[in-house]
């Protein structure tokens, strides 16, 4: 293996801080967390970014809304962003900000190697702009009415003059590249739709706006009266947060091209089109993965202020805890679909799969050992769960998150039918101590197992269910936490609390 085989990058998009991170933010960075923990899970080193999109005219907007510098409200919600990351137990490993000057001076250079290639210039320019999408649009893609067809708005007629990027220049680069790459663009339907864009013909854009109608952004190199075009400057994060700008590369080069890069649908076209131009443009490789899911609704509606259905991430850990609210997310629906959350149908996995299935198995598993094994790993028996986990990683570097809590399932299902058909109880009162041990031995290693496996979806009960089994995740002699035997006999268990408490409502 090279250094760069056993690195694994893998980002979340920035998020736009003009308003409060609702469950649709939460569900792209735990989807990222489950990989980056899985990617430690098999060895690798994980660089896991986040971080937050600070500049244009939205942002600027709000924060004129609420009387206050833009500064100043960037860095208030910022900071909570960075708090719910925390609270969603995802392992980010760097957070950038797009108003820090290691991002700054890297998206600058950024621009003066496009520069400097010859793909920009200036042009007058009037166009229909949504500020909600910071974008620009040709009428043909608007919906009925003229309107945004994401925001449901009409965009604004904005009319400057502003440096221009030559996009159309790759469109056959990037054609060449989607050719040879057929994964480029995870799932596959996501690569073709952006396949049909290219075949249209990619049109230069905009990519800098008149810094005396809209000042909130990083100069242009060179030119004091243009701001960069906030989505030039957002897509460089994934550069700048690794090092590109800095007098040593170094970093950079351990870690560049990114693995994956996670978002949802809506913005797919700037990672695959716009972002491969840029970087051919300023001679960089492409990220190895766009990874595209689709849009989190709540009780079959659109998240929307108006409707008053934006459900806060924290309410429902409040609730729920952490754990069951990632895994629901990733049992329920597909990912890479559209998918529908409800207090209901979470309540309903809490109940059945997480309390009974999987909370009951470990309770009835540890107090059998305490009553017919001493409390102790009883005689080591030999298993074989290769095909197990042969699927479980070929499941999760797929990103079918849900087929691996499927087969996950299976294996718990299948233990707590292996009480059931051997009794346990029934086989003490015999004297049957062997079948006793060995019956505790495959339960008790199995939810070892599974406790591993289900390490990326939730890491707080999965720590429970190990020190339960006395087992320490972190212990550098256990290199292959999937082989099968690593609970050593005699080794102590201790009764656990329950891993899902009956819900109090
Ligand atoms: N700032 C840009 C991204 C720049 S990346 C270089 C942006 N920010 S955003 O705050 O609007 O975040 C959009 C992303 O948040 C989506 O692509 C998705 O990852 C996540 N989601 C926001 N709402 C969502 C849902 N309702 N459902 C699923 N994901 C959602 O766009």
């Amino acid at each position: 293996m090279s250094t760069r085989d056993d690195h694994y990058y893998i980002t979340t998009p920035i998020y736009y801080v003009n308003a409060a991170a609702h469950i649709g933010h939460a569900y792209t960075s735990i989807a990222a967390d489950v990989m980056a923990r899985f990617q430690r899970l098999v060895g690798l080193q994980v660089n896991f970014l986040t971080g937050t999109d600070e500049h244009g005219q939205k942002i600027a907007r709000a924060a004129e809304a609420k009387n206050v510098g833009p500064q100043t409200f960037v860095d208030e919600v910022s900071q909570t962003f960075r708090d719910l990351h925390a609270g969603l137990n995802v392992s980010v490993t760097d957070f950038i900000r797009t108003s820090e000057p290691r991002h700054i001076k890297g998206a600058q250079k950024f621009w003066e190697a496009a520069a400097a290639r010859g793909d920009i210039y200036k042009k007058s320019y009037e166009g229909l702009y949504c500020v909600n999408c910071e974008q620009f649009y040709i009428e043909k893609d608007l919906d009925e009415g003229g309107l945004c067809p994401i925001h449901r708005k009409a965009p604004e007629l904005l009319s400057e003059e502003n440096y221009f990027f030559r996009l159309s220049k790759y469109t056959d680069a990037i054609k060449k590249y989607f050719d040879a790459h057929p994964n480029f663009v995870f799932p596959h339907n996501r690569q073709k739709e952006m396949q049909q864009i290219l075949d249209d013909g990619l049109e230069d854009i905009s990519i800098s706006r008149d810094a005396k109608k809209l000042s909130w952004g990083i100069p242009v190199p060179g030119d004091d009266a243009q701001v960069m075009y906030v989505w030039f400057d957002a897509l460089t994060n994934y550069v700048t947060a690794i090092g590109y700008g800095d007098a040593d590369e170094k970093m950079f080069d351990a870690w560049w091209p990114a693995n994956a890069h996670v978002m949802a649908k809506e913005i797919n076209r700037f990672h695959s089109l716009l972002w491969p131009a840029m970087l051919m443009s300023a001679g960089l490789a492409l990220p190895k993965q766009i990874v595209v899911h689709g849009w989190l609704t709540v009780d079959g509606q659109k998240m929307s202020k108006s409707i008053g259905n934006v459900v806060n991430p924290i309410d429902v850990i409040e609730k729920y805890g952490i754990d069951a609210f990632r895994f629901f997310l990733f049992r329920e629906m597909p990912f890479g679909a559209d998918g529908d959350f409800s207090n209901l149908k979470l309540e309903q996995r809490y109940r059945s799969d997480l309390g009974n299935d999987l909370g009951n198995l470990l309770m009835r598993t540890i107090a059998m050992s305490e009553k017919f094994c001493d409390g102790r790993v009883p005689l080591e028996t030999t298993g074989d769960h290769q095909e197990f986990w042969d699927r479980y990683r070929e499941h999760m570097s797929r990103w079918e998150f849900q087929r691996a809590l499927e087969i996950i399932w299976d294996y718990v299902r299948g233990l707590n039918q292996l009480i059931d058909r051997e009794k346990p109880w029934t086989a003490h009162k015999e004297g049957r101590s062997e079948d006793v041990a060995r019956t505790l031995y495959t339960l008790l290693e199995g939810l070892r197992q599974i406790a591993i496996a289900v390490q990326p979806f939730m890491p707080a009960t999965s720590e429970k269910m190990l020190e339960a089994l006395g087992f320490d995740f972190f212990d550098p002699k256990f290199d292959n936490l999937m082989e099968w035997g690593l609970l050593k006999s005699g080794g102590p268990l201790t009764p656990a609390p329950p891993l899902f408490p009956q819900l109090t409502v």
